[in-house]
């Protein structure tokens, strides 16, 4: 999307290679276990959940989580509200945590906390996006897509307001 209010920052193609090197990379360390549980964060990784997992190469059940901190607000609420995890069975799970964007930290460190009290045999995360000047809560994904710069960036899952998640590539204003 060229408009005038947005410019595009990673496209189709690059986020589509990057995210066949993090399966294959996921895959290889991951080699071995009987199960993967992925569990994609909604709403926002919701593509990228869909194509990284067409490209591992291990046994997986896909989950949902629903988390929200951002509204219809761009900057974050500060308050992480989640959902649906309660129902799922983490414990003696091998998990992979997908995530579009880790930005202030809080809403992948509130997801990490709360799974763990469910004792899962491992816990990785992966996120196609770290924002890191953002960062308010310490956090480290084990997997990263790309490092972007301090940008309100839409498309590939990502929403401003709800809208530009259906775009295939990531989108910033200018
Ligand atoms: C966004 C994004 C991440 C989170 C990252 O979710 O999808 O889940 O914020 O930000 P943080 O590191 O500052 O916590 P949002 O609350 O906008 O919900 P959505 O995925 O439904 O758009």
């Amino acid at each position: 999307m060229e408009s005038l209010a947005h410019k595009e920052l990673i496209s189709a193609e690059r986020l589509q290679k990057r995210i066949a090197e993090l399966a294959r990379e996921i895959s290889g360390d991951l080699k071995g276990i009987d199960l993967l549980t992925v569990v994609c964060v909604l709403k926002g990784a919701f593509i990228f959940t869909a194509d990284l997992v067409r490209h591992l190469s291990l046994p997986c059940r896909i989950e949902f989580i629903r988390a929200s901190s951002y509204g219809d607000r761009r900057t974050s609420s500060g308050q992480v509200k989640l959902e649906h995890h309660e129902t799922i069975e983490f414990e003696g799970q091998h998990v992979l945590l997908v995530e579009d964007i880790l930005d202030t930290g809080r809403t992948l460190s509130r997801i990490v906390t709360e799974l763990e009290q469910q004792h899962p045999a491992s816990m990785h995360v992966c996120t196609l996006l770290d924002k890191p000047s953002h960062r308010i809560v310490p956090f480290e994904a084990h997997y990263t897509g790309f490092m972007i710069p301090d940008h309100f960036v839409v498309g590939y899952g990502l929403d401003a307001d709800e809208q530009y998640r259906e775009l295939p590539f990531i989108s910033v204003e200018n």
